[in-house]
Order: C-alpha cells, then sequence, then structure tokens
C-alpha cells in the first residue's frame, strides 16, 4: 500500500515514526486512541509561512480552533505567533498557554455580551465585529468599561474558495461577516461611534483552500475597499486575509505559501498596512496522527471488509462530518497483501467511520494504525459522545516526546454530576 509522504512521519526498519520516537513504543506507554504531534513540523511550516511573506510588515496568529492544546499554543506563541481565538473558552486557552491578550484577535460570528465584555476589559488587541448589531452592542459594552474598542470588521467578499460546502465562509449566502454590498457604508457609519476606534478589515472565505484563485479575486476585492475606506480619512491599520490555507491529504495539490506570497505581496504592497494571517490547518494538519488499535475485522455475505478499530468520530469528526479523506497505514510496515475495507470504529451511528472502501494492507486484530493528518480539527473537534473518554496527546521534539494532555478518566465524564444526583 502507498504511504502517506511526510518528513516527520516515517519508517524507520519499518516502524512508522515521529520524528525520532518510535509510534509502537508510544502506543505500548500510552495506549490507543492516541495523538500524536510532531513539535518541528508545526515550526517549520511557522517559518515557512513567516519568511513566505518577510518582505512585507505581517503577523500570523495562530487560529487556535484547529489545535487548542496549551502546549501547542505555546510552541506556536514562542515562534512570535499571536493566536486568533473563536469563543471565551478559547480565549481562556490562549491565556492559560501564557499568550498576552495584546497578542490575541478576538473572532466569532455570535459573541455574546460576556465575551465581548471579557476581550474588551482584558485588552485584546482587535475586536472583530460580522454585523452593523454586533458593533453597537462592542460600542455600548465599551462605553460601560470606558474603553476605546480596537475593531476590525469582517467583510464577506462573495468569492467562492472551492471547498466543501461546509468549510466555505466567503459566500453571500453564507452566515460570516458583512456583506460586502454593504461593507462601505458601514465602516462609514461605525467610524462615528464614541468608544469604537476602526482599526481594521477582516476577511475568512473558507477553509482547505487548495486553489490559489479565490484567495487573489477576495484580497483584491478587499484591498479596493480598503483603499475606498481609507481615502475617507478613517485610519485603518490592518488587513487580515484570515486562514484557509489548504493541505495535502489525499491527492490534492496545495499551493504553497511562497506561491501565495508571489501572487499577494504586489497587492499587499499598494496597501499602508499591517497584513494578518490566521492559518490552522496549515499549521498543524500534517504535524498529527492518531493512533489507533484494530479491534476486530469480518466480512458479510456480499464480500465487504470491516475494520473495527478503537477511534471513531468523537476523536476524529471530519470523515463523519465533512466525507473527509485521512489516509490510514499500519505502524508496522506490514508485509501482506492489500484488500478493501471499511475502517470504522465503536460508536452507535452508521456515519461513525474513520475511512471508506479503502485499499489497505490486510490487518488483524492487536495491529496499529495510524491516521494521518489528525493535527488540525481532531482533538478540537472531539466529544465525549458514547460515553467515549478522550485520547492523550503527544508532543515529539526529535528523539524526546511529553503527554501534552492525559487520557481523560471516567471522572471527565461525569464532572459534578454525581454531587448533583
Ligand atoms: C475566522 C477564521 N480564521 C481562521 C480560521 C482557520 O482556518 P484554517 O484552519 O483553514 O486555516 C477559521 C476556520 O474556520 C476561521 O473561521
Amino acid at each position: 500500500m502507498k504511504h502517506f509522504k511526510s518528513d516527520y512521519f516515517t519508517y524507520i526498519d519499518d516502524q512508522l515514526h515521529c520524528e525520532k520516537v518510535n509510534l509502537s513504543q508510544l502506543t505500548e506507554e500510552f495506549g490507543t486512541p492516541l495523538f500524536v504531534y510532531s513539535k518541528n513540523f508545526f515550526i517549520d511550516r511557522f517559518k515557512e509561512l513567516d519568511d513566505a511573506f518577510k518582505l512585507i510588515n505581517h503577523k500570523i496568529y495562530f487560529a487556535s480552533k484547529a489545535n487548542f492544546n496549551l502546549s501547542v499554543i505555546k510552541t506556536f506563541y514562542e515562534q512570535g505567533s499571536g493566536v486568533d481565538v473563536n469563543s471565551a473558552g478559547e480565549f481562556y486557552r490562549a491565556i492559560k498557554a501564557g499568550v498576552n491578550p495584546k497578542d490575541i484577535l478576538l473572532t466569532g460570528v455570535g459573541k455574546t455580551d460576556e465575551e465581548i465584555a471579557l476581550g474588551l476589559e482584558k485588552g485584546v488587541f482587535v475586536i472583530k465585529a460580522e454585523s452593523l448589531e454586533e458593533v453597537y452592542v462592542i460600542n455600548d459594552i465599551a462605553e460601560e468599561l470606558n474603553i476605546i474598542a480596537p475593531l476590525a470588521i469582517r467583510v464577506n467578499p462573495d468569492v467562492d474558495a472551492q471547498t466543501h460546502p461546509y468549510i466555505s465562509t466567503g459566500l453571500a449566502e453564507n452566515k460570516f461577516g458583512i456583506d460586502s454590498v454593504y461593507a462601505y457604508d458601514m465602516f462609514v457609519e461605525c467610524s462615528k461611534l464614541s468608544n469604537i476606534e476602526l482599526v481594521g478589515i477582516d476577511m475568512h472565505i473558507g477553509s482547505q483552500i487548495t486553489k490559489i484563485e479565490p484567495f487573489i479575486e477576495a484580497t483584491l476585492k478587499m484591498a479596493e475597499l480598503f483603499k475606498k475606506i481609507k481615502a475617507t480619512g478613517i485610519p485603518l491599520k490592518h488587513f487580515d486575509i484570515g486562514g484557509g490555507i489548504g493541505v495535502l491529504y489525499n491527492d490534492e495539490t496545495p499551493f504553497s505559501p511562497k506561491e501565495l506570497a508571489e501572487k499577494l505581496i504586489p497587492i499587499f504592497m499598494q496597501l499602508d498596512a499591517q497584513i494578518m494571517f490566521e492559518p490552522g490547518r496549515f499549521l498543524t494538519a500534517n504535524g498529527g496522527v492518531l493512533l489507533t488499535n484494530v479491534l476486530y475485522t469480518k466480512t458479510n455475505s456480499v464480500g465487504k471488509n470491516f475494520i473495527v478499530v478503537d477511534s471513531s468520530m468523537t476523536e476524529l469528526l471530519r470523515p463523519s462530518l465533512y466525507k473527509s479523506y485521512h489516509h490510514v497505514q499500519p505502524i508496522e510496515n506490514i508485509d501482506n497483501i492489500d484488500f478493501e475495507a471499511d475502517i470504522v470504529g465503536p460508536v452507535c451511528e452508521t456515519g461513525d467511520y474513520i475511512a471508506k472502501q479503502r485499499e489497505i494492507t490486510m490487518v488483524g486484530r492487536g495491529d496499529k494504525l495510524a491516521i494521518m493528518s489528525a493535527g488540525a480539527y481532531g482533538m478540537a473537534m472531539s466529544s465525549n459522545y458514547n460515553g467515549r473518554r478522550r485520547p492523550a496527546e503527544i508532543l515529539v521534539d526529535g528523539s524526546e516526546y511529553k503527554v501534552i494532555r492525559s487520557r481523560e478518566t471516567f471522572r471527565h465524564l461525569i464532572f459534578d454530576e454525581e454531587a448533583l444526583l
């Protein structure tokens, strides 16, 4: 079978390693399911993106929704990243990871008053608004707090990101941002408010974008708007193009940061602004694997094979939610014939699967598999459905590794319910 190509997850003596750490040993020590991340993958991708745009004034804000483990956030923060948070909970995580609020962007299509007040009181760098009504609310809360809110407005550029409809966010029909048709008037209207400082314009057109054209089209549209707004005397300082850079899961041919920079830098050069990026998936997806144990195999009367593993939609929701492809391969390079099977989890849902009709080396009970590209939107989307305890997470750095979150215990499942019986 074909193995997923990665410099960070390679077979050494037929054993899959993360950097220099043998994954088989990790499963013996920590059990399965188990998330394992490569710290150097994270650092290298951050540097790759940062270097690509070194000619211009820019800053990367890691979108912590992709992987919100404190040690992962800290890894990026130590590289000079800021953090994009989408809720009070993500804000809390960033603070606990040691991030200064001044390095945080507060995003979200439906922020509560509590979340807005928290962000303003703690002094986030920018708070983003996605409707006129929200701007009024932010202004009122800022007035009560006697604060001037540093505000960016997220504009929906109405561009087709050509990605899965559930992760496409920049079409006029999507719930995100302000319709680009109203955006200019809205900036002018908002600039009159007493407790708002309009600092930036923001967009995020979708996720797992593998074609460069939508980025260019949206950036050009936003750049025109940015210039028009600035011409009115509103001193915008930031131009935020969001996240969305796509990665290789299967056979995609994503563009590189360098290619993106070649196309976008000439546009950015015309703007007197700091350029902001909010990547999540690009920085983390291929830096993580989910290790799983084969529990059972079976074949039905029409010859369909099933591999039942101990990971499921509760650890990796993406296949069930978006029909996403994740490469799956044995962590020991087993010399066996390939067969076609559905790789499924233990959760009581027909939609609970990891891979469908997949060519894979014939494996049996006790064999361990690596579900590749699980570093983004894996653990972050996990749940306790079916009474499942979330897996542990391990961060590998060269030949060293450490637990960065322990496996959940039964205690986590009931929180305070027992005391409330
Ligand atoms: C506003 C915003 N910024 C950044 C991101 C990160 O996107 P990605 O992981 O595709 O880079 C998202 C993801 O949904 C988002 O909604």
